[in-house]
Protein backbone atom coordinates (compact mmCIF):
# COMPACT_ATOMS: atom_id res chain seq x y z
CA UNK A 1 0.00 0.00 0.00
CA UNK A 2 1.21 3.81 -0.41
CA UNK A 3 1.21 6.11 1.78
CA UNK A 4 -1.40 9.03 1.87
CA UNK A 5 0.36 11.87 1.40
CA UNK A 6 -1.45 14.05 3.64
CA UNK A 7 -1.30 11.48 6.47
CA UNK A 8 -0.02 13.60 9.73
CA UNK A 9 3.15 12.15 11.44
CA UNK A 10 3.68 12.92 14.55
CA UNK A 11 6.31 12.00 17.48
CA UNK A 12 5.66 9.71 19.53
CA UNK A 13 3.49 10.60 23.12
CA UNK A 14 5.93 9.26 25.59
CA UNK A 15 2.87 7.62 27.65
CA UNK A 16 1.09 4.55 27.96
CA UNK A 17 3.09 1.42 26.95
CA UNK A 18 6.14 3.36 26.05
CA UNK A 19 6.67 5.72 29.21
CA UNK A 20 9.11 3.27 30.84
CA UNK A 21 11.58 3.56 28.04
CA UNK A 22 14.01 6.69 29.25
CA UNK A 23 14.72 8.86 26.95
CA UNK A 24 12.72 7.64 23.96
CA UNK A 25 11.31 9.82 20.99
CA UNK A 26 10.65 8.09 17.61
CA UNK A 27 7.52 9.23 15.31
CA UNK A 28 4.28 7.55 16.24
CA UNK A 29 4.80 4.52 13.80
CA UNK A 30 5.37 1.30 14.72
CA UNK A 31 7.47 -1.08 12.79
CA UNK A 32 5.51 -4.39 11.91
CA UNK A 33 7.64 -6.48 10.25
CA UNK A 34 11.43 -5.22 7.62
CA UNK A 35 12.35 -7.12 4.59
CA UNK A 36 14.84 -6.37 2.24
CA UNK A 37 14.99 -2.58 1.69
CA UNK A 38 11.64 -1.86 2.84
CA UNK A 39 10.16 -0.79 6.99
CA UNK A 40 6.51 -2.37 6.93
CA UNK A 41 4.48 -0.39 10.19
CA UNK A 42 1.61 -1.80 11.84
CA UNK A 43 -0.95 0.37 10.07
CA UNK A 44 -0.05 -1.24 6.83
CA UNK A 45 2.39 1.67 5.06
CA UNK A 46 5.44 0.66 3.66
CA UNK A 47 8.40 2.31 3.47
CA UNK A 48 11.95 2.37 1.98
CA UNK A 49 14.66 2.18 4.56
CA UNK A 50 16.38 5.07 3.02
CA UNK A 51 19.63 5.11 5.00
CA UNK A 52 19.71 1.42 6.55
CA UNK A 53 18.91 2.90 10.01
CA UNK A 54 22.14 5.12 10.68
CA UNK A 55 24.13 3.65 8.20
CA UNK A 56 23.15 0.54 9.72
CA UNK A 57 21.44 -2.49 7.78
CA UNK A 58 24.04 -2.70 4.68
CA UNK A 59 22.57 -5.58 3.40
CA UNK A 60 18.93 -5.18 3.55
CA UNK A 61 16.32 -6.74 6.45
CA UNK A 62 15.54 -10.62 6.76
CA UNK A 63 19.09 -11.33 4.64
CA UNK A 64 18.32 -15.17 4.45
CA UNK A 65 22.09 -16.28 4.55
CA UNK A 66 22.57 -14.05 7.94
CA UNK A 67 19.05 -15.55 9.43
CA UNK A 68 20.22 -18.56 9.14
CA UNK A 69 23.51 -18.00 10.58
CA UNK A 70 21.76 -16.80 13.22
CA UNK A 71 19.23 -19.33 14.25
CA UNK A 72 22.15 -22.45 13.74
CA UNK A 73 24.55 -20.91 16.30
CA UNK A 74 21.44 -20.66 18.36
CA UNK A 75 20.44 -23.91 18.05
CA UNK A 76 24.19 -25.23 19.37
CA UNK A 77 25.09 -22.46 21.77
CA UNK A 78 24.30 -18.67 22.60
CA UNK A 79 26.91 -17.83 24.82
CA UNK A 80 30.45 -18.99 25.34
CA UNK A 81 32.28 -19.11 28.57
CA UNK A 82 35.16 -16.83 28.28
CA UNK A 83 37.72 -19.43 29.32
CA UNK A 84 36.30 -21.74 26.71
CA UNK A 85 37.10 -21.63 22.97
CA UNK A 86 34.29 -20.15 20.91
CA UNK A 87 34.99 -21.49 17.29
CA UNK A 88 32.49 -18.65 15.87
CA UNK A 89 34.90 -15.84 16.93
CA UNK A 90 37.80 -17.80 15.51
CA UNK A 91 36.03 -17.62 12.28
CA UNK A 92 34.90 -13.99 12.49
CA UNK A 93 38.61 -12.83 13.27
CA UNK A 94 39.54 -14.94 10.17
CA UNK A 95 37.15 -13.78 7.96
CA UNK A 96 37.68 -9.95 9.09
CA UNK A 97 41.33 -10.64 8.37
CA UNK A 98 40.21 -12.20 4.87
CA UNK A 99 39.04 -8.75 3.63
CA UNK A 100 41.39 -6.06 5.94
CA UNK A 101 44.19 -4.25 3.78
CA UNK A 102 47.02 -6.67 4.12
CA UNK A 103 49.31 -6.63 7.40
CA UNK A 104 45.93 -6.21 9.21
CA UNK A 105 45.11 -9.67 10.48
CA UNK A 106 43.79 -9.57 14.02
CA UNK A 107 40.71 -8.66 15.66
CA UNK A 108 38.99 -8.04 18.91
CA UNK A 109 35.74 -8.50 19.32
CA UNK A 110 32.66 -6.56 21.05
CA UNK A 111 29.13 -5.02 20.83
CA UNK A 112 29.45 -2.00 19.26
CA UNK A 113 30.83 1.02 17.46
CA UNK A 114 31.31 3.39 20.62
CA UNK A 115 33.15 0.14 22.45
CA UNK A 116 35.26 -0.62 19.19
CA UNK A 117 36.20 3.26 19.60
CA UNK A 118 37.41 2.77 23.28
CA UNK A 119 38.81 -0.97 22.60
CA UNK A 120 41.69 1.33 20.01
CA UNK A 121 42.05 3.63 22.35
CA UNK A 122 43.12 1.13 24.92
CA UNK A 123 45.32 -0.65 22.35
CA UNK A 124 46.79 2.03 21.39
CA UNK A 125 47.76 3.53 24.70
CA UNK A 126 48.84 -0.05 25.78
CA UNK A 127 51.02 -0.76 22.93
CA UNK A 128 52.94 2.47 23.32
CA UNK A 129 53.83 1.70 27.23
CA UNK A 130 54.54 -2.00 25.78
CA UNK A 131 57.09 -0.41 24.01
CA UNK A 132 58.87 1.85 26.81
CA UNK A 133 56.90 5.02 25.18
CA UNK A 134 54.95 5.51 28.74
CA UNK A 135 54.61 9.08 27.99
CA UNK A 136 52.30 8.69 25.11
CA UNK A 137 48.90 8.92 25.62
CA UNK A 138 46.93 11.48 24.12
CA UNK A 139 45.13 10.48 21.33
CA UNK A 140 44.12 13.39 18.44
CA UNK A 141 40.72 14.01 17.14
CA UNK A 142 38.98 15.82 14.47
CA UNK A 143 36.95 19.16 15.48
CA UNK A 144 33.03 18.10 14.99
CA UNK A 145 34.12 14.28 14.74
CA UNK A 146 31.85 11.65 15.96
CA UNK A 147 33.00 8.19 17.69
CA UNK A 148 31.01 7.39 19.15
CA UNK A 149 28.61 7.81 23.06
CA UNK A 150 30.52 6.48 25.70
CA UNK A 151 31.98 9.61 27.48
CA UNK A 152 35.99 8.66 26.43
CA UNK A 153 34.83 8.49 23.08
CA UNK A 154 32.70 11.59 23.21
CA UNK A 155 35.86 13.39 23.86
CA UNK A 156 37.16 12.49 20.60
CA UNK A 157 34.09 14.08 19.19
CA UNK A 158 34.48 17.60 18.76
CA UNK A 159 31.22 18.91 19.05
CA UNK A 160 30.32 21.41 22.17
CA UNK A 161 26.48 21.12 21.62
CA UNK A 162 26.73 17.69 22.80
CA UNK A 163 29.57 17.62 25.14
CA UNK A 164 28.21 20.54 27.10
CA UNK A 165 25.99 18.19 28.98
CA UNK A 166 28.81 15.91 30.53
CA UNK A 167 31.46 18.45 31.07
CA UNK A 168 34.56 17.77 32.34
CA UNK A 169 35.07 15.13 29.86
CA UNK A 170 37.41 12.28 30.25
CA UNK A 171 40.98 13.41 29.31
CA UNK A 172 42.73 16.11 27.55
CA UNK A 173 42.52 15.08 23.72
CA UNK A 174 44.50 17.48 21.05
CA UNK A 175 41.91 18.51 18.08
CA UNK A 176 42.68 19.31 14.90
CA UNK A 177 40.44 20.90 11.79
CA UNK A 178 38.89 17.83 9.32
CA UNK A 179 39.56 18.56 5.44
CA UNK A 180 36.43 21.16 4.40
CA UNK A 181 35.96 22.02 0.66
CA UNK A 182 34.03 24.40 2.02
CA UNK A 183 36.52 26.40 3.44
CA UNK A 184 39.05 25.95 0.60
CA UNK A 185 40.39 29.37 -0.29
CA UNK A 186 39.64 30.18 -4.09
CA UNK A 187 42.45 29.52 -6.34
CA UNK A 188 43.93 26.96 -4.16
CA UNK A 189 43.99 23.49 -5.09
CA UNK A 190 42.19 20.45 -3.15
CA UNK A 191 45.86 18.84 -3.61
CA UNK A 192 47.20 21.82 -2.18
CA UNK A 193 44.51 22.35 0.54
CA UNK A 194 44.93 18.72 1.73
CA UNK A 195 48.05 19.42 2.14
CA UNK A 196 47.64 22.20 4.25
CA UNK A 197 44.79 21.40 6.58
CA UNK A 198 46.75 17.71 6.72
CA UNK A 199 49.70 19.74 8.45
CA UNK A 200 47.74 21.18 10.69
CA UNK A 201 48.14 17.84 12.99
CA UNK A 202 52.13 18.31 12.31
CA UNK A 203 51.92 21.73 14.34
CA UNK A 204 49.80 20.32 17.06
CA UNK A 205 51.75 17.19 17.86
CA UNK A 206 54.73 19.25 17.77
CA UNK A 207 52.94 21.90 20.90
CA UNK A 208 51.68 19.00 22.28
CA UNK A 209 54.86 16.99 22.34
CA UNK A 210 54.96 14.07 19.96
CA UNK A 211 56.66 12.17 23.09
CA UNK A 212 52.90 12.95 24.68
CA UNK A 213 50.29 11.66 21.76
CA UNK A 214 49.63 8.10 21.13
CA UNK A 215 47.12 7.92 18.09
CA UNK A 216 45.14 10.53 15.08
CA UNK A 217 41.89 9.15 14.93
CA UNK A 218 39.15 10.44 12.59
CA UNK A 219 36.61 8.43 9.82
CA UNK A 220 37.96 8.18 6.31
CA UNK A 221 35.22 11.03 5.34
CA UNK A 222 34.10 14.59 7.29
CA UNK A 223 32.03 14.62 9.91
CA UNK A 224 29.90 17.48 11.20
CA UNK A 225 28.78 19.95 8.76
CA UNK A 226 31.27 18.27 6.61
CA UNK A 227 29.59 14.75 7.36
CA UNK A 228 30.37 12.81 3.67
CA UNK A 229 32.78 14.97 2.02
CA UNK A 230 35.89 12.95 0.39
CA UNK A 231 39.08 14.43 0.81
CA UNK A 232 41.66 14.28 -1.90
CA UNK A 233 43.80 10.96 -1.52
CA UNK A 234 46.91 13.18 -0.61
CA UNK A 235 45.08 14.45 3.03
CA UNK A 236 45.05 10.74 4.09
CA UNK A 237 48.91 10.53 2.35
CA UNK A 238 50.20 13.71 4.55
CA UNK A 239 48.27 12.82 8.19
CA UNK A 240 49.73 9.31 7.23
CA UNK A 241 53.26 10.49 6.99
CA UNK A 242 53.11 12.90 9.76
CA UNK A 243 52.05 9.97 12.08
CA UNK A 244 55.26 7.43 10.96
CA UNK A 245 57.48 10.24 11.38
CA UNK A 246 55.85 11.45 15.05
CA UNK A 247 55.61 7.33 16.48
CA UNK A 248 51.73 8.03 16.52
CA UNK A 249 49.35 5.61 15.89
CA UNK A 250 47.07 6.04 13.21
CA UNK A 251 42.58 4.67 13.80
CA UNK A 252 40.79 4.89 11.11
CA UNK A 253 36.83 4.81 12.45
CA UNK A 254 35.48 2.82 9.96
CA UNK A 255 32.30 2.12 11.72
CA UNK A 256 30.13 3.87 8.84
CA UNK A 257 32.37 2.86 6.07
CA UNK A 258 33.74 -0.78 6.40
CA UNK A 259 32.65 -3.80 4.28
CA UNK A 260 31.86 -2.48 1.42
CA UNK A 261 29.39 0.93 1.96
CA UNK A 262 31.93 2.95 -0.36
CA UNK A 263 32.20 0.80 -3.03
CA UNK A 264 35.42 -0.46 -1.63
CA UNK A 265 35.75 -2.72 1.33
CA UNK A 266 37.26 -0.07 3.40
CA UNK A 267 36.90 3.66 2.43
CA UNK A 268 40.57 4.07 3.80
CA UNK A 269 41.21 2.14 0.71
CA UNK A 270 40.53 4.69 -1.78
CA UNK A 271 43.61 7.18 -0.67
CA UNK A 272 45.82 4.19 -0.72
CA UNK A 273 46.52 4.64 2.89
CA UNK A 274 46.62 1.95 5.38
CA UNK A 275 46.10 2.67 9.12
CA UNK A 276 47.23 1.31 12.56
CA UNK A 277 44.06 0.16 13.58
CA UNK A 278 40.48 0.21 12.37
CA UNK A 279 37.26 0.21 14.00
CA UNK A 280 34.32 -1.58 12.75
CA UNK A 281 30.67 -2.07 13.51
CA UNK A 282 27.31 -1.56 11.79
CA UNK A 283 28.33 -3.25 8.12
CA UNK A 284 29.93 -5.83 9.75
CA UNK A 285 26.93 -8.11 9.98
CA UNK A 286 24.29 -5.86 8.94
CA UNK A 287 23.89 -4.48 12.58
CA UNK A 288 21.26 -7.69 13.13
CA UNK A 289 22.80 -8.28 16.17
CA UNK A 290 24.96 -5.92 18.52
CA UNK A 291 28.48 -6.12 17.02
CA UNK A 292 31.99 -4.62 16.54
CA UNK A 293 35.33 -5.33 15.86
CA UNK A 294 39.04 -3.11 16.26
CA UNK A 295 41.45 -4.47 13.96
CA UNK A 296 45.33 -4.33 14.13
CA UNK A 297 47.87 -4.46 11.98
CA UNK A 298 51.06 -6.81 12.84
CA UNK A 299 53.21 -4.41 14.34
CA UNK A 300 50.60 -3.36 16.79
CA UNK A 301 49.63 -7.04 17.66
CA UNK A 302 53.57 -7.79 18.05
CA UNK A 303 54.03 -7.08 22.02
CA UNK A 304 50.77 -8.67 22.90
CA UNK A 305 51.91 -11.92 20.89
CA UNK A 306 54.85 -11.74 23.02
CA UNK A 307 53.04 -11.97 26.00
CA UNK A 308 51.61 -7.96 27.10
CA UNK A 309 48.16 -8.86 28.92
CA UNK A 310 45.74 -6.44 27.48
CA UNK A 311 43.41 -5.52 30.33
CA UNK A 312 39.64 -5.65 28.62
CA UNK A 313 36.56 -7.49 27.68
CA UNK A 314 33.38 -6.99 27.86
CA UNK A 315 30.67 -10.01 29.06
CA UNK A 316 29.06 -10.19 25.33
CA UNK A 317 32.12 -8.92 23.44
CA UNK A 318 32.85 -11.67 20.91
CA UNK A 319 28.90 -13.58 21.39
CA UNK A 320 28.74 -16.47 19.93
CA UNK A 321 25.69 -15.88 17.62
CA UNK A 322 26.62 -11.90 16.97
CA UNK A 323 29.88 -13.55 15.55
CA UNK A 324 28.05 -16.15 13.48
CA UNK A 325 26.08 -13.18 11.66
CA UNK A 326 28.92 -11.48 11.12
CA UNK A 327 30.76 -14.15 8.96
CA UNK A 328 27.24 -14.65 7.44
CA UNK A 329 27.10 -11.17 6.57
CA UNK A 330 30.87 -10.99 5.20
CA UNK A 331 30.42 -14.25 3.52
CA UNK A 332 27.84 -12.64 1.68
CA UNK A 333 28.95 -9.58 0.97
CA UNK A 334 31.49 -12.09 -0.81
CA UNK A 335 29.81 -14.35 -3.07
CA UNK A 336 26.77 -11.93 -4.14
CA UNK A 337 29.73 -9.56 -5.36
CA UNK A 338 28.57 -6.88 -3.12
CA UNK A 339 31.42 -4.47 -3.21
CA UNK A 340 31.08 -3.94 -6.84
CA UNK A 341 27.29 -3.97 -6.89
CA UNK A 342 27.49 -0.78 -4.33
CA UNK A 343 30.19 0.75 -6.57
CA UNK A 344 27.76 0.39 -9.63
CA UNK A 345 24.61 1.43 -7.82
CA UNK A 346 26.55 4.39 -6.72
CA UNK A 347 27.39 5.61 -9.70
CA UNK A 348 23.90 5.37 -10.63
CA UNK A 349 23.10 6.99 -7.17
CA UNK A 350 25.04 9.67 -8.00
CA UNK A 351 23.84 10.61 -12.08
CA UNK A 352 21.09 12.26 -9.82
CA UNK A 353 23.13 14.52 -7.95
CA UNK A 354 22.37 16.97 -10.39
CA UNK A 355 18.87 17.16 -10.45
CA UNK A 356 19.02 16.67 -6.20
CA UNK A 357 21.01 19.88 -6.45
CA UNK A 358 18.72 21.78 -8.37
CA UNK A 359 16.68 22.45 -5.44
CA UNK A 360 17.04 25.50 -3.82
CA UNK A 361 17.60 23.55 -0.57
CA UNK A 362 20.30 21.74 -1.20
CA UNK A 363 23.80 23.54 -1.54
CA UNK A 364 26.07 19.78 -1.74
CA UNK A 365 25.47 16.26 -3.02
CA UNK A 366 28.57 14.40 -1.54
CA UNK A 367 29.87 11.01 -0.92
CA UNK A 368 30.75 7.67 -2.32
CA UNK A 369 29.23 4.70 -2.99
CA UNK A 370 25.93 3.94 -1.85
CA UNK A 371 26.81 6.58 0.90
CA UNK A 372 25.40 10.17 -0.04
CA UNK A 373 24.82 13.67 1.56
CA UNK A 374 22.76 16.18 1.04
CA UNK A 375 23.49 19.40 3.06
CA UNK A 376 20.36 21.26 3.25
CA UNK A 377 19.85 24.88 4.00
CA UNK A 378 17.22 27.62 4.54
CA UNK A 379 18.23 28.53 0.69
CA UNK A 380 20.79 31.32 1.55
CA UNK A 381 24.02 32.04 0.14
CA UNK A 382 25.97 31.12 3.44
CA UNK A 383 24.70 27.67 3.80
CA UNK A 384 22.93 28.47 7.02
CA UNK A 385 20.37 25.99 8.69
CA UNK A 386 17.15 26.75 10.12
CA UNK A 387 16.61 28.15 13.66
CA UNK A 388 15.76 25.38 15.88
CA UNK A 389 12.44 26.39 16.71
CA UNK A 390 11.33 26.17 12.74
CA UNK A 391 11.03 22.64 13.54
CA UNK A 392 12.48 22.36 10.09
CA UNK A 393 13.55 18.23 11.17
CA UNK A 394 10.05 17.05 12.05
CA UNK A 395 8.53 18.71 9.36
CA UNK A 396 11.11 17.36 6.81
CA UNK A 397 10.66 13.56 8.43
CA UNK A 398 7.01 13.99 8.25
CA UNK A 399 7.04 14.80 4.57
CA UNK A 400 9.83 11.88 3.95
CA UNK A 401 7.65 9.47 6.26
CA UNK A 402 4.10 10.38 4.47
CA UNK A 403 6.05 9.71 0.88
CA UNK A 404 6.82 6.41 1.97
CA UNK A 405 10.82 7.35 2.97
CA UNK A 406 12.48 6.68 6.44
CA UNK A 407 15.20 8.94 6.99
CA UNK A 408 17.72 9.38 10.35
CA UNK A 409 19.29 12.63 10.20
CA UNK A 410 16.52 14.58 10.14
CA UNK A 411 15.69 14.02 13.82
CA UNK A 412 18.91 14.37 15.13
CA UNK A 413 20.18 18.03 13.70
CA UNK A 414 18.14 20.22 16.10
CA UNK A 415 19.95 18.45 19.29
CA UNK A 416 23.43 18.85 17.53
CA UNK A 417 23.52 22.55 16.72
CA UNK A 418 25.00 24.99 17.32
CA UNK A 419 27.87 23.10 15.14
CA UNK A 420 25.53 21.95 12.62
CA UNK A 421 23.91 26.17 12.19
CA UNK A 422 26.05 25.84 8.87
CA UNK A 423 23.31 22.92 7.30
CA UNK A 424 22.17 19.63 7.68
CA UNK A 425 23.80 16.72 6.60
CA UNK A 426 21.32 14.50 5.36
CA UNK A 427 21.64 10.55 4.52
CA UNK A 428 20.84 8.36 1.51
CA UNK A 429 22.26 5.11 2.38
CA UNK A 430 19.82 2.27 0.82
CA UNK A 431 20.75 -1.21 1.39
CA UNK A 432 23.43 -3.15 -1.05
CA UNK A 433 20.76 -5.24 -2.21
CA UNK A 434 18.55 -2.22 -4.05
CA UNK A 435 17.82 -3.09 -7.65
CA UNK A 436 18.04 -0.09 -10.14
CA UNK A 437 13.99 0.05 -10.54
CA UNK A 438 13.95 0.66 -6.78
CA UNK A 439 17.14 3.10 -6.43
CA UNK A 440 15.04 4.99 -9.09
CA UNK A 441 11.89 5.29 -6.81
CA UNK A 442 13.48 6.26 -3.79
CA UNK A 443 15.51 9.35 -5.52
CA UNK A 444 11.62 10.05 -7.09
CA UNK A 445 10.01 10.11 -3.23
CA UNK A 446 13.09 12.21 -2.32
CA UNK A 447 13.02 14.99 -4.81
CA UNK A 448 9.25 15.11 -4.27
CA UNK A 449 10.02 15.17 -0.44
CA UNK A 450 12.58 18.35 -0.73
CA UNK A 451 9.86 20.13 -2.91
CA UNK A 452 7.12 19.48 -0.66
CA UNK A 453 9.27 20.47 2.23
CA UNK A 454 10.59 24.20 0.57
CA UNK A 455 6.82 24.48 -0.23
CA UNK A 456 6.01 24.29 3.96
CA UNK A 457 9.43 25.78 5.17
CA UNK A 458 9.00 29.01 2.31
CA UNK A 459 12.29 28.03 0.45
CA UNK A 460 12.70 29.04 -3.03
C1 LIG B 1 32.19 6.88 12.88
C2 LIG B 1 31.46 6.30 14.06
N1 LIG B 1 32.16 5.79 15.08
C3 LIG B 1 31.55 5.25 16.15
C4 LIG B 1 30.18 5.20 16.22
C5 LIG B 1 29.51 4.60 17.44
O1 LIG B 1 28.91 3.40 17.10
P1 LIG B 1 27.74 2.78 18.01
O2 LIG B 1 26.55 3.64 17.83
O3 LIG B 1 27.58 1.39 17.46
O4 LIG B 1 28.23 2.76 19.41
C6 LIG B 1 29.40 5.69 15.17
C7 LIG B 1 27.93 5.62 15.22
O5 LIG B 1 27.22 6.13 14.41
C8 LIG B 1 30.06 6.28 14.06
O6 LIG B 1 29.36 6.80 13.04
Amino acid sequence: MDNAPSSEYLPLKSDGDWSHAFSYHPFDVEIERAEGVFIHDTKGNRYFDASGGPFAVNLGHGHPKINAAIKSQLERFAYAHPTLANRPRADLCKSIASVTPEGLNTSYLVSGGSEAVETAIKIARQYHVACGRTGKYKIASCYESYHGMTLATMSLSGNPGTLRHYEPMVSHWPRFHQYSDYKRPEGVSRDDWAVLTARELERIISYEGPETVAAVIATPHGSGPEYGVVPPARYWQEIRRICDENDVLLIADEVVTGFGRTGKWFGMQHFDVVPDIMTFAKGINSSYLPLGAVTVSDKIDAPFKDGAYFVHGFTSGGNPVAAASGVAAIEAIKSDGLVEQVAERGRQLFSHSERLNRHPSVADVRGWGLFMVLELVQGSSDRSYFPSDAGAEQRFQQIALSNGLALYSTLYGARRRPVLSRGLPMWIAPAYIITPGQLDEMVDRLDRTLHQWEQAMGVG
